[in-house]
């Protein structure tokens, strides 16, 4: 039963809470199946007369009792459903509520709100979980001081944890259960309340602040991993010390805390001074999890640290705002991770990611603004498009402003929003104060959605030392938007001499470039540089500066110049992408049309010159030959897609990459063996990057000395990276060692959950029509259950997002599959069947035959009876056109 609330929900509709909360003193007795809470609130009228009825959200409640002022309220003076309590006639002054309900924490499969995680009781309340807890005004922009008393079983739960600072706790005498007391001083919305119950042990360390406070910092945890938590407190603790340094941010309380609990719906989550995170972002040893995760985990608990400023001392006022916390702070943990590792190897990682994913999201149906105008289930708005390219225009802000205009905007916002729910217009008002700039037409980047594309043209004038360059933008139709404006393009250029420095930028009419970035804000423009005495290579959005889509009349040997010499290292490695797709577009036509694929001397040239450039970090060489995916080929052809023409195109590129460059790749794979202990730094971690990019290259020229080698590094290997890695190029080779190694693999980890996660993705992920049915078989074995969402997202999300081919079956039965999962898994864990049943968005880019079936399976999803708000809403956008 969901709320009742009028849906949609639009952005113009927002007004200012008729009620604001002071103080909620919450009293939650825990126990497995009727949990109960005590809720005391005192309200407030916002401003003069808050008018009747009041109307608190709730979600499948049941109210004990209810007192007004300490009195029993009698029945005809209040409403009570699952969904809702009204009070009728409240005073029109402050008043105290007290409000008793009780709720089955155990019988909570939505992990919303208080539930439990094994034989842990944790709530999640973003977005609106906490009306699952009590009755309450469930919106961002009503901040209230909480304090929280948890009573429980001492054996039960021997931890009792929530936001804010411990201020009391002991036994409750004459019984065996005991209580805690924490107290918040910061305000916060409720979406912020946190509550841990459970068996936990912990790790704990200290930080002095750079004003001097000493900070206690613990990492709670099932008993018996607390040494898998050391990389995580070590993250935060760097996260911490980033913060003051790069944005004069300092923690705020006497204690941070992270609990790690194994259900969880999302990544992690920021509640105040009680961060909640699934355990797969903890938990690392060099035994049990790659430098991936390592990456991931130091991203994320930064991520949710940063959100303590961004985010928690400054909300959002509404949930069309989202992209106020979370565009901004991916946009400080990307650069957090740029400062920690490297800054080229992240900026493309970041990239990479923005394509397949938001790119994607923008192309389709599912298109919405950075800031949506409008929603049915705020669930399905946190997406690629709110949190990535939410980063991207926050890292515009930036390029357009200069490094310390952007410091002092930030700093401005800092101190003129501290404790408020505030908007995007307020954040972009500070930047557009301290610059003295006018950001009116960069607001577009929020509500504009799509994905601009711009066409660059240059051409060299010999006699009049010139070189001219007209820039073109559009930005496609979106669902609800046919027609745009033209955006605020800012574009880092260079043009690059033939010497490879690049050449002054000055324009005819005497004005500089500053800082080598041109601002683009017309449908079309031109400059004309003057002084060119030899013909350049354009060099154009640098480091990515603008998130567009960009076509040049660049040739194959400009781009192979700009390969070998570009001075940015993001468009060194554009550059090979750029030929890379180029030819994988015309071969997936050409194979499609029975035709044979060509080959690129050129291109396979250009990649052994970056293998053997002694200069290159081997992070970025493997980056540089990682083609790019199936999805990424997909998204550049945009229609009439065939899956198996994409994959056999990629496929044959690889194998003549391997087969072109044996040599140097065998070379470098045993060069790059690692002498010392496993250390998941960057560095070493670039290095068995690369030195596992080559190994998977050439078995995928199908040498069998590559094979074997892969079978002895599975063996030998003493850190999960190099065994992952080993067990991932054998799973792509239909070889006898396969079986063997992923029986190995099994029996090694059976009792480690999250590396079990590990076999079940490569088994979902193998390119072979037997897949399918492996994975079925899969979903019936005991490592697997469909009520963790870890468990579903590595066998089930994973087949449909990342094994193109197989998903996309000719005869539809890898959509059936996804849609029978989708309905089983709607009535338990709504939030997670949406998100799987999307990935049959972008249905219509497919050629004629599959884009039937998986219309079809969407139809079939639309159609059956009582589904949840949250897959209504997708599958309802994605089957509409307009
Ligand atoms: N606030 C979110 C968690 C969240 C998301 C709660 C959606 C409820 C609904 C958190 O800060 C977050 O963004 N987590 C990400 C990881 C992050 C590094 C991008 C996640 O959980 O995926
Ligand atoms: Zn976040």
């Amino acid at each position: 039963m969901r709320t009742e609330e009028a849906r949609p929900v639009r952005l113009e509709d927002y007004r200012p809470p008729d009620w604001l909360v002071e103080t909620a003193e919450l009293d939650v007795s825990l126990h497995p199946a009727a949990s109960r809470v005590r809720a005391a609130i005192t309200l407030r009228p916002n401003g003069n007369g808050a008018p009747a009825p009041l109307v608190l959200d709730g979600e499948a409640l049941n109210l004990v009792s209810l007192k007004l002022d300490g009195v029993a309220l009698p029945p005809d003076q209040f409403v009570a459903t699952p969904n809702r309590l009204t009070i009728t006639q409240p005073p029109q002054r402050r008043f105290r509520l007290d409000i008793e309900t009780v709720i089955d924490p155990s019988a909570n499969t939505q992990l919303s709100g208080l539930y439990r995680s094994g034989a842990i009781y944790c709530t999640q309340c973003e977005a609106e979980g906490f009306r699952r807890i009590t009755y309450f005004p469930d919106r961002p922009d009503v901040m209230a001081v909480y304090t929280t008393r948890i009573e429980a079983e001492k054996g039960e739960a021997p931890v009792l944890l929530a936001n804010g600072n411990l201020v009391a706790s002991g036994n409750v005498p004459g019984t065996t259960r005991h209580f805690a007391v924490w107290h918040d001083p910061f305000p916060k919305p409720s979406y912020l309340f946190a509550l841990v119950g459970g068996e936990l042990a912990c790790v704990e360390d200290r930080l002095r602040t750079m004003s001097g406070c000493e900070v206690t910092l613990r990492i709670y945890v099932e008993p018996g991993k607390e040494q898998r938590c050391l990389y995580a407190m070590d993250s935060l603790k760097r996260a911490m010390r980033w913060d003051e340094a790069a944005f004069g941010r300092e923690y705020d309380l006497d204690i941070f805390m992270i609990v790690a609990v194994s259900n969880f719906n999302m990544g992690a989550m920021e509640n105040k001074g009680l961060n909640i995170f699934n355990d797969k972002y903890i938990l690392a040893s060099p035994e049990t999890a790659t430098d991936n995760d390592f990456e991931r985990i130091e991203a994320i608990v930064a991520h949710e640290y940063f959100h303590n400023w961004t985010g928690n001392r400054i909300t959002c006022r509404d949930w069309f705002q989202l992209c106020l916390k979370e565009g901004l702070t991916v946009f400080r943990d990307e650069e957090f991770s740029a400062d920690q590792r490297s800054r080229a190897v992240e900026r493309i990682g970041d990239v990479r990611g923005l394509r397949t994913h938001q790119f994607v999201e923008d192309a389709g149906p599912l298109a919405h603004p950075v800031r949506p105008a409008v929603y049915r289930e705020i669930n399905n708005f946190y997406t690629a498009t709110v949190y990535e390219k939410g980063a991207e225009v926050v890292r515009m802000l930036k390029v357009l402003l200069g490094p310390e205009n952007f410091r002092k905007g930030m700093d401005l916002y800092f101190i003129r929003h501290d404790g408020q729910a505030a908007t995007v217009e307020q954040f972009v008002q500070c930047f557009a104060d301290v610059a003295s700039a006018d950001l009116t037409q960069f607001m577009l980047w929020y509500s504009q959605a799509g994905t601009p594309e711009v066409v660059a043209t240059g051409s060299y004038d010999a006699a009049a030392k010139t070189y001219r360059l007209d820039l073109a933008q559009t930005i496609p139709a979106t669902p609800g938007q046919p027609s745009k404006a033209p955006m605020v393009i800012p574009l880092a250029v260079g043009l690059v001499g033939r010497d490879g420095r690049d050449l002054p930028l000055k324009l005819v009419n005497g004005r500089t470039i500053e800082h080598g970035v041109v601002t683009l804000t017309k449908p079309a423009e031109s400059l004309l540089f003057a002084d060119v005495h030899e013909p350049p290579v354009a060099s154009l959005n640098r480091g990515f500066s603008a998130p567009i889509k960009l076509s040049t009349n660049l040739s194959s040997d400009d781009l192979r110049f700009l390969a070998a010499h570009d001075a940015d290292a993001f468009n060194r490695w554009e550059a090979l992408q750029t030929l890379a797709t180029r030819l994988l577009v015309d071969n997936t036509a050409a194979l499609r049309a029975n035709g044979a694929a060509r080959e690129d001397r050129g291109l396979l040239d250009a990649l052994g010159a970056t293998l053997n450039d002694g200069q290159l970090e081997p992070a970025f060489v493997a980056l540089a030959l990682t083609i790019p995916g199936e999805a990424d080929i997909a998204r550049e052809i945009g229609r009439d897609v065939d899956p198996d023409a994409v994959f056999a195109a990629r496929t044959a590129l690889r194998a003549a990459l391997g087969k072109h460059l044996a040599a140097p790749l065998f070379d470098h794979y045993h060069r790059l063996t690692e002498s010392g202990p496993y250390r998941p730094d960057a560095a070493g971690a670039g290095r068995r990057a690369l030195r596992n990019t080559c190994l998977d290259l050439l078995a995928a020229a199908g040498r069998p000395e590559a094979v074997s080698i892969a079978a002895r590094q599975y063996q030998a290997a003493d850190n999960m990276t190099d065994r992952m890695a080993a067990l991932s190029t054998l799973s792509l080779c239909d070889v006898p060692q396969r079986a063997a190694a992923l029986e190995d693999f099994y029996s090694r980890y059976a009792d480690d959950p999250l590396i079990v996660d590990k076999w079940l993705t490569l088994q979902a992920t193998i390119p072979e029509p037997a897949t399918l049915d492996r994975v079925k078989a899969l979903t019936e074995h005991r490592a697997f259950s469909f009520a963790n969402p870890n468990r579903v997202r590595s066998l089930i999300h994973a087949f449909a997002l990342a094994n193109q081919k197989e998903f996309n079956r000719a005869d539809g039965r890898g959509y059936d599959f996804i849609v029978d999962t989708v309905l089983a898994l709607d009535p338990k864990n709504p939030q997670l069947a949406a998100r799987l049943v999307s990935a049959l968005r972008n249905w219509r880019m497919l050629e004629p035959m599959r884009r039937g079936r998986a219309e079809a399976a969407l139809q079939r999803v639309a159609a059956a009876p009582s589904l949840s708000p949250d897959v209504d809403d997708i599958v309802q956008r994605a089957l509409t056109q307009d």
